[in-house]
C-alpha cells in the first residue's frame, strides 16, 4: 500500500474482533514508527503496549471508576469547550458517529455506555498507552502527535486498525498504578487497535474534511 492509499483509508475504528495481532507484526509496526521525525530528535514518546487479559482490566478498572461517579483527573486538560466552527465540526463528527449507532442526543445511559466502551478500548485486543516526560510541554506535544500518525499509517498500511483516544488518558493514576509507572511520567493519549469488527454499527461512521480551499491558504 503507498503513502496516499494508506492516508486515505485510515479512519477512526470502533469495534473491534478479539484476534490479536501477531507480535512480529505489532514489533514491525513500532519500530517503523520509530522513524518518526521529532524536534533536535528527541524521541519524546514512552510508549506502553498492553495487550490481551492485562488491557482487559486495565479497560474494567477505569470503566468501573468512572460508573463510580470518579470525575476523570487527567494530566493535560481535556474539558475544552469548543466555540464557532469547531464546535460544529465536533457537533458533526458527533452527529456521524451517534447516528450510526442510532443513539439519541439527549440518550444519556447509551452515551454513558459508548463512553464506557471508549475506556475498555472498544474491545480492541490491544493499546498503546503515549507518555510524555512530566518536564515537557506543547513543543514535544507536537512530536507525540506526528508520531502518532506514523504509528497509525503502519498500522493501515498492515490491514491493522485503530482509534487514537484521548479517553485512554482520562484516568492517569489508574493506568500508571497497572503499568508500575512513576508520577513524572504523563499520559496524553492512547491507541486502540486489532482488526475491524464490521458487525458494530458505530464502524458505520464517515466523517468529512474541509475542502482544500477553505482549510489552506497559499501564498507567493
Ligand atoms: C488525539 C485524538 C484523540 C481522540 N480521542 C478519541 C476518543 O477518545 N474517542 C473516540 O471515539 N475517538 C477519538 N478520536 C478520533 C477522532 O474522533 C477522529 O479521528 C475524527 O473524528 C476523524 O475521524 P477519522 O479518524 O475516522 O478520520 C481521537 C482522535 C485523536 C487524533
Amino acid at each position: 500500500m503507498n503513502v496516499d492509499e494508506a492516508i486515505r483509508r485510515r479512519r477512526s475504528i470502533r469495534g473491534f474482533l478479539p484476534r490479536e495481532v501477531p507480535e512480529d507484526t505489532i514489533r514491525e509496526i513500532f519500530a517503523l514508527a520509530q522513524h518518526a521525525p521529532s524536534n533536535c530528535n528527541i524521541q519524546p514518546w514512552l510508549s506502553h503496549v498492553v495487550s490481551g487479559d492485562s488491557l482487559r482490566a486495565l479497560g474494567d478498572a477505569m470503566a468501573e471508576t468512572a460508573l463510580a461517579g470518579n470525575l476523570p483527573d487527567p494530566d493535560f486538560a481535556a474539558d475544552k469547550v469548543f466555540t464557532g466552527t469547531y464546535r460544529a465540526r465536533q457537533v458533526d463528527a458527533a452527529v456521524q458517529l451517534y447516528g450510526a449507532m442510532g443513539i439519541e442526543r439527549h440518550d444519556r445511559e447509551r452515551r454513558n455506555a459508548a463512553f464506557l466502551r471508549n475506556l475498555k478500548s472498544f474491545g480492541a485486543p490491544h493499546a498503546v498507552f503515549v507518555f510524555m516526560s512530566a518536564a515537557f510541554t506543547e513543543r514535544e506535544a507536537v512530536d507525540l502527535g506526528i508520531y502518532a500518525q506514523t504509528l497509525m499509517l503502519a498500522m493501515t498500511a498492515r490491514g491493522v486498525d485503530s482509534c487514537a483516544q484521548g479517553a485512554l488518558s482520562l484516568y492517569p493514576n489508574i493506568v500508571r498504578r497497572h503499568l508500575g509507572l512513576p508520577e513524572e511520567d504523563r499520559l496524553i493519549f492512547g491507541i486502540s487497535f486489532g482488526y475491524e469488527d464490521t458487525t458494530v454499527d458505530a464502524n458505520r461512521a464517515r466523517v468529512g474534511r474541509e475542502p482544500l480551499d477553505s482549510a489552506i491558504r497559499f501564498y507567493r
